[in-house]
């Protein structure tokens, strides 16, 4: 390698792990409260973030200047304000990159595990996930702020199965349903619908409960603690949304299929939205299919793996069901709609 690209290589990964640097600091400031307190505060100094967040004093000026470092926070005196940059970590702003920084985090946890892992083989499966006290509580929020926007700009105007349902609603199951985020975003379009929701923690049922009650959606929307794999439902069901899940359960996927067949009512739908997995490496060099890969060695850690949507269209035809695939996000994403004939 040439000198001149040598240098020019060491500065960009240098800068890479500056970018790092700054979504580790945004995420002390996501977790504990800082953020969203110095915006309710206008001007804080250091001292009165800490009070206002039950912090310790000391720890919160060093986070403080290392938020003003990386451009979170500007200085008045010794007073701080929040950033056009900071006031998007805040987790309640309508576009926050919370999950961004969130995300980073867990991606850092993935990696530590992976390595620690490789030599042996162990997958110790999806507990991993809750290895991390801090991040388990914003998992649920984490995809919503990750994946409600595509959702409502891209993937709902862009699949007649949502504008049939914008127009009659029906009944919805969500299996692996989260912190229910996708039944609350369909319940607001569509005032005919109701919808279930099933996961397997129970923490996810509790909290899915509380933010439907909160949007005053609890008397449309149930939820409930199950398996996917032995998932059952009294009288047909419209529509069945998998989001991210079903590379949870593909090592069933025979069962899980059937299970999506038999409780379709006639002319109804199975939509399954997943990552989409590349055919071929090359894609994965792209800037927005390149965290595929990286997930895809989180999932491996988890006894999981990334799905190429064929793979789920061939699922759907061992049913004798008729599946489409739709992609998104510069093809990262994809949704196959399978109908029951
Ligand atoms: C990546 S999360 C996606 C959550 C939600 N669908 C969303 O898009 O925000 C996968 C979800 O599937 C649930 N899950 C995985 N395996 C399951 C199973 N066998 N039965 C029920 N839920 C399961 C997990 O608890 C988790 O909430």
């Amino acid at each position: 390698m040439k000198e001149s690209l040598i240098e020019e290589t060491k500065k960009q990964t240098r800068a890479e792990a500056q970018g790092a640097m700054s979504l580790n600091v945004a995420y002390i400031g996501i977790i504990n409260g800082l953020f969203e307190a110095i915006r309710h505060l206008g001007t804080p100094s250091a001292d009165e973030i800490a009070k206002e967040t039950g912090m310790d004093p000391a720890y919160v000026r060093r986070w403080s200047e290392a938020a003003f470092a990386f451009g979170y926070l500007d200085l008045e005196g010794d007073h701080y304000l929040l950033t056009p940059k900071g006031d998007l970590m805040r987790p309640s702003h309508p576009e926050t990159l919370m999950p961004v920084a969130i995300g980073s985090v867990l991606s850092t946890h993935m990696a530590d595990r992976a390595a620690e892992l490789m030599p042996t083989g162990e997958r110790p499966g999806e507990r991993v996930l809750g290895e991390r006290k801090n991040i388990l509580p914003w998992f649920g929020a984490m995809l919503e702020a990750n994946f409600s926007g595509l959702f409502e700009r891209e993937i709902c105007p862009g699949l007649e199965i949502y504008r049939e349902f914008d127009k009659k609603g029906g009944n919805v199951v969500d299996l692996g349903c989260g912190n229910g985020w996708y039944l609350r975003a369909l319940a607001k379009r569509c005032p005919g619908l109701r919808g279930t929701g099933l996961d397997g923690f129970e923490e996810n049922i509790q909290r899915a409960r509380r933010l439907a009650d909160h949007q005053g959606l609890s008397d449309r929307l149930s939820f409930r603690t199950g398996d996917i794999k032995t998932f059952a439902h009294e009288g047909p069901v419209d529509l069945i949304a998998m989001n991210r899940a079903l590379h949870h359960v593909w090592d069933e996927k025979e069962t899980v299929f059937r299970i999506l067949e038999s409780h379709l009512a006639p002319g109804g739908a199975a939509v399954i939205w997943e990552p989409a997995w590349p055919d071929t490496p090359e894609s994965l060099r792209s800037p927005r299919k390149r965290p595929l890969a990286v997930q895809n060695l989180g999932e491996h850690v988890q006894g999981n793996h990334l799905l190429r949507p064929e793979e789920i269209v061939e699922a759907f035809r061992a049913v004798g069901m008729v599946a489409e695939i739709s992609l998104f996000s510069e093809g990262a994403e994809a949704v196959i709609v399978g109908r029951k004939v």
